[in-house]
């Protein structure tokens, strides 16, 4: 008999994008509540338990994953981990939601799809720019025609660099600022413009700020070519500095929009003492900064888990997919072969044995 209730989510993982997920439950409680916490380094998993009132705490998830009760795993670990736990939380009879990037590899992909197909479970994408309301809003307006035909949607993420040192560390992270935040972007173009069939994607990038720090870029630029003519342009840096920037353009033959998802939400601000926090990876308070307000609505993540909850529940479809996470990952991989050839990669693009999508920057496949 199908459940009923909230659906019981366990969360792997207790710091930056854990706390996230959490707080997001938080702000949407009617769907589902966080039940459980795993994380490996002692004291971690307990300090999120103990700030979210969660009332199971683990530090091996494969004890989690025994708690019968819980149906949703989040899997907010760093990138080489992703693959082999949602094996893991799939074999377990669990729903699975994925943080980006959804894996290393598109073997990775594959598999990550095909048990949890086989196992009868979901596997949801957190690809949150789906959710993210001024961004919805533009999508709305260009399928009510408001901008024509497009022929361009733009998308990019800026900051100084990310804060845990996993993410500079190419074997665990797979890549550089691309793979960090472009797939953000990769999926964002191809969603926006109705999941078209991508022709070529072209990519420059380079290390400019933090080659002392990781063998990954810093700076990226992305042009995918998709079926219909439009383009898709993705830019994304940790050389920026000044805190996070996120914005996108969308351009038709009919029109235009712009939309920066902190500067319309901020509040201009002087101030000689300082305060207690901007927004997010902003590196002082003091002077001229630009604090935001319902930091995570804005971005859509107390959305998009509400929204998975409700697909565990059968009252919602899955808005985002393993199969999104798989496209962003041969687009990521063409991306990097651009940057290493200096040329346009046609996809299908899908060399086999590929550890980390950078190699392909660093030895181009021939
Ligand atoms: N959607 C977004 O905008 C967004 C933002 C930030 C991070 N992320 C993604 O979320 C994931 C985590 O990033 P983060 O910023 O939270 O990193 P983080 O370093 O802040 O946290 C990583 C967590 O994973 C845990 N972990 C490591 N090994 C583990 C293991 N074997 N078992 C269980 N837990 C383990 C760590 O203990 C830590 O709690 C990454 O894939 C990242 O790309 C997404």
């Amino acid at each position: 008999m199908a459940k009923k209730g909230k659906v019981k989510v366990g969360i792997i993982g207790s710091r930056f994008e854990a706390d996230i997920h959490a707080e997001s439950f938080r702000l949407m409680p009617d769907e589902a509540e966080v039940v459980a916490v795993a994380s490996p380094t002692p004291g971690n998993a307990a300090k999120l338990a103990e700030k979210y009132d969660i009332p199971r705490v683990f530090t091996d998830y494969q004890e989690m994953l025994r708690e019968k009760d819980i149906e949703m795993v989040t899997i907010t670990a760093p990138n080489a981990l992703h693959a082999q736990m949602t094996v893991d939380i799939a074999k377990a009879g669990k729903h699975v939601v994925c943080e980006k990037p959804l894996c290393m590899t598109l073997e990775e992909a594959d598999l990550m799809i095909d048990t949890c197909e086989r196992q009868g479970v979901l596997l949801m994408y957190a690809e949150e720019l789906f959710f993210t309301p001024k961004y919805v809003k533009a999508k709305e307006m260009a399928d009510q025609g408001a901008f024509g035909k497009v022929y361009l949607v733009k998308q990019s993420e800026k900051h100084f660099g990310p804060h845990a040192e996993w993410f500079w560390d190419v074997d665990r992270s797979g890549g550089g600022v691309f793979m960090d935040m472009g797939c953000h972007g990769i999926a964002f173009c191809h969603w926006f413009l109705g999941r078209p069939h991508i022709k070529n994607v072209y990519c420059q990038m380079g290390t400019y700020v933090h080659g002392d720090k990781t063998e990954g870029e810093d700076n990226s630029i992305c042009v995918i070519e998709f079926a219909e003519g439009a383009v898709g342009m993705i830019e994304d840096s940790w050389a920026r500095r000044g805190g996070m920037d996120d914005c996108i353009e969308i351009y038709g033959d009919g029109g235009v929009t712009y939309a920066d998802l902190h500067m319309g939400n901020a509040l201009p601000t002087f101030s000689e003492h300082g305060y207690g926090y901007a927004v997010e990876k902003a590196p002082t308070t003091k002077g001229w900064t630009y604090p935001v307000f319902e930091e995570l609505w804005n971005y859509g993540f107390p959305q998009e888990m509400h929204h998975f909850a409700r697909c565990v529940r059968g009252k919602d479809e899955p808005e985002v997919t393993g199969e999104d996470g798989r496209i962003v990952q041969e687009v990521l991989y063409a991306g990097y072969q651009s940057a290493g050839t200096g040329r346009k990669i046609p996809l299908p693009f899908r060399p086999k044995g590929v550890k980390r999508p950078i190699d392909l920057w660093q030895n181009p496949v021939t």
